[in-house]
């Protein structure tokens, strides 16, 4: 790196070590946004049925800041001069979110989501533990969205507790 490269903080020499670990962690978050993106589409369409469709209108809402976090994941990446993956490196690990046997199965899917929320959240806590006292930048960023994710993981535990309270879940 040229002698204008900052001498504390994230950028710096010193810090491209952790610089390399946050890297790694932030691609992480980027895909695990994206699966979120791609299961949230599905599960936005195939549900049937009346009550159905308080989870279709919340999820298709969902998917739009799900896809706004991806990209805010893809661009703190560049930011930190590493490279944003391409699509073959992907691995998909949401197995909870894959569409059940009866699409009125909507228990089914509020606990996907739950269970993609609660992942979500234990990740951006690492990263928020991680970066505190080295990257404020990305600190601010993770911090705004870990309160949208728990926000999410909220209103489906709502739902769920509906449910739970009928003895349908
Ligand atoms: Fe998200
Ligand atoms: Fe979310």
């Amino acid at each position: 790196m040229t002698s204008t490269t900052p001498r504390y903080g994230i950028l710096s020499e010193d810090m491209s070590e952790e610089r390399e670990q946050l890297i790694g962690m932030l691609t992480k978050a980027y895909w695990m946004e994206l699966e979120t993106v791609m299961s949230y589409i599905t599960n936005s369409t195939n549900p049937d049925g009346v009550r159905a469709q308080e989870i279709i209108e919340s999820l298709q809402q969902d998917v739009q800041e799900e896809l706004g976090h991806a990209q805010q994941f893809a661009t703190r990446i560049k930011e930190l001069y590493g490279v944003v993956p391409g699509s073959m490196d992907f691995k998909a690990e949401q197995s909870y979110l894959q569409p059940p046997d009866q699409q009125t199965d909507i228990v089914h899917v509020i606990k996907g989501v739950i269970e993609a929320e609660s992942g979500a959240i234990e990740h951006y806590n690492a990263i928020i533990e991680f970066t505190e006292g080295k990257d404020p930048v990305t600190n601010d960023m993770v911090v705004a969205i870990l309160r949208d994710e728990e926000g999410h993981r909220r209103l489906f535990e709502g739902f769920l507790r509906e449910y739970e309270a009928e003895g349908k879940a």
